[in-house]
Parts: structure tokens; C-alpha cells; sequence
């Protein structure tokens, strides 16, 4: 089922409201995704001197592409690969520098939580970057083994267990990655 877009937060600045942040799922291949293949290359490939290939992006297809926009402009993108009935990997979270600190990556991740929730997922893991080990640790996510290094930089596995809603999808707890 494919979820249409929807207002998830209302940021406020001093003088003026601004737009609604907007967060949808953006289907692969389309003009939309292949802007969060932009902000994520920005963000996340570039600084380190890696580059995606096309094999990478094409396997992509079978995963869920979430993005939020404000006023019309891509602000943050993520990808939710499923891993198996019951549990579903969150990779290459990116907010775009103009927007960053501003909420939407919490936005997004809340998004993305219900998103994965009504689809039966229970479980969120992902291997995190060291410096955002401590966004995700505030929005209830827990650190797991040691560090190891992915993308030439150190990371940590962090998992989240989903609470409620949705048809189940089997239960018990933490499957290994
Ligand atoms: C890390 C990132 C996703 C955070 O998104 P954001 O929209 O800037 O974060 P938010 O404004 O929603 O912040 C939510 C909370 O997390 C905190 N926070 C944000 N980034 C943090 C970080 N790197 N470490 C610790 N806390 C952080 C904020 O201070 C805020 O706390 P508060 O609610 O107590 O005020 C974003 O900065 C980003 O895309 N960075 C570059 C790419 C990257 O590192 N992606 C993660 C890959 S694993």
C-alpha cells in the first residue's frame, strides 16, 4: 500500500510560521527518488570520497524510500530495507544542511517508525555513524557491540523494538543481525 503524503510537524520560527514539514514514501525510480540519491550522495558519499554505483541504487528497488519536504524542498531522506518479517533495516538517514537541527530528522524518524509499524515490522536496527550515535540514543534507540568500521568511518549497530499497532508479525525478541 502505498501511504500518501502527510503533515507531520508545523516548525515555527520567530516571526513566522513556515511550511509544513511533509513526509511520504517516494517510489524508486522516479524523478523524487533520484533526488534523495542526491541529498544522500551530498551527505553521506561524497564527504568520504565514495560514490554510489549503479548495482547499489538497483538493488534499492525492493526497499521503502521515505523522504520529508518543506515548502517543496527535499529536506531529509532515509531508506527502510526489510530484513525479515518481523524486522526492518533504517539506512542512510540525511537531512540537507539548510535543515538541519530544526526537528525533521526526529520528523522523519517518527514517520518512518509508523510507517514501518503499520506494515508489521516490530523491530528497527541499523548500523549508525559515531557522531549520530546520540540523535538516535534520544529518540529510544540502544547501542549494541562494539564499534566497527563501514564507509572507511566507525559505526555501532542500534536497535529499536516498535511498540503496538499493526497485524502481527510474529513475536519474541531481538533477532541478531
Ligand atoms: C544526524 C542528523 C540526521 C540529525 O538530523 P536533524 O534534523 O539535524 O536533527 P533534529 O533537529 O531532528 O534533532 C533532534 C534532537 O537530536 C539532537 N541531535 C541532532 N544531531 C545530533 C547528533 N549528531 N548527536 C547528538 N544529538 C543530536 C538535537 O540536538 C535534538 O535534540 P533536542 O530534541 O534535545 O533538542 C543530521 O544532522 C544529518 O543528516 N547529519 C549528516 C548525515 C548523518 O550523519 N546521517 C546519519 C547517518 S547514520
Amino acid at each position: 500500500m502505498f501511504i500518501p503524503a502527510i503533515p507531520v510537524s508545523h516548525a515555527i520560527s520567530a516571526m513566522n510560521e513556515e511550511a509544513p514539514t511533509v513526509c511520504s514514501e517516494v517510489r524508486h525510480g522516479t524523478d523524487e527518488y533520484r533526488q534523495t540519491v542526491a541529498l544522500r550522495d551530498e551527505l553521506l558519499r561524497r564527504p568520504l570520497g565514495l560514490k554510489f554505483s549503479p548495482e547499489e541504487l538497483a538493488q534499492e528497488k525492493d526497499s521503502f524510500h521515505l523522504a520529508c519536504r518543506q515548502g517543496g524542498t527535499l529536506a531529509a531522506c532515509l531508506v527502510l530495507e526489510p530484513m525479515s518479517a518481523r524486522r526492518i533495516q533504517m539506512r542512510q538517514l540525511a537531512v540537507a544542511a539548510d535543515f538541519q537541527g530544526r526537528g525533521i530528522g526526529r520528523s522523519l524518524m517518527g514517520y518512518s517508525e509508523s510507517f514501518a509499524r503499520q506494515r508489521g515490522y516490530r523491530e528497527i536496527v541499523m548500523h549508525a555513524r559515531e557522531e549520530a550515535v546520540g540523535f538516535y540514543e534520544k529518540l529510544g534507540y540502544r547501542r549494541e557491540g562494539g564499534r566497527f568500521t563501514e564507509v572507511t568511518i566507525p559505526h555501532f549497530v542500534m536497535r529499536k523494538t516498535l511498540a503496538g499497532g499493526g497485524e502481527a508479525a510474529g513475536g519474541g525478541g531481538a533477532e541478531p543481525l
